[in-house]
């Protein structure tokens, strides 16, 4: 039996132990699945909608605050820690507006700047 040799069973092979009348069953969890997949891909923008990121700043544009796309760390291999802890701590630069600290967890932070730093110009 091919399933009992393998740690993660190919689609085939689950089809088979199924047997034809349930794979449209099977189809439809995979889609689910690849489903959750994206869902989790998009997460980083979905934390920016949440803690309202967006009502300040845009990813390709500034507006009273700078494009995360010009992000002065760009390129620095230290940046996901710079730049998650001043989300973290609030911004107090050189810029005329300031930014208040935000609540949300270091892991979301992190999320969010590497999602920043993913960014092409
Ligand atoms: C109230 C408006 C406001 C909100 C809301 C806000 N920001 Fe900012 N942000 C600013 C301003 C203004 C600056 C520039 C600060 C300065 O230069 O003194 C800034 C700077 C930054 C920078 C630095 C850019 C660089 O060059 O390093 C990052 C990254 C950033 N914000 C991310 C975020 C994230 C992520 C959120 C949501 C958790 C957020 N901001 C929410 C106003 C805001």
């Amino acid at each position: 039996m091919c399933c009992q040799e393998r740690v993660t069973p190919s689609d085939e092979c689950l089809a088979s132990l199924l047997g034809d009348e349930v794979s449209p069953i099977f189809l439809a969890l995979a889609a689910m699945m690849s489903a959750v997949g994206a869902a989790h891909a998009q997460a980083p923008l979905v934390l920016l909608q949440q803690y309202r990121c967006y009502s300040c700043h845009a990813d390709d544009e500034a507006k009273t605050s700078p494009a995360y796309v010009d992000d002065t760390y760009r390129g620095d291999p230290q940046a996901v820690g710079i730049v998650a802890a001043a989300i973290s701590k609030g911004i107090h630069d050189t810029g005329p507006w300031h930014m208040p600290p935000n609540r949300g967890s270091d892991i979301d932070a992190k999320k969010i700047v590497e999602y920043i730093l993913s960014l092409k110009k």
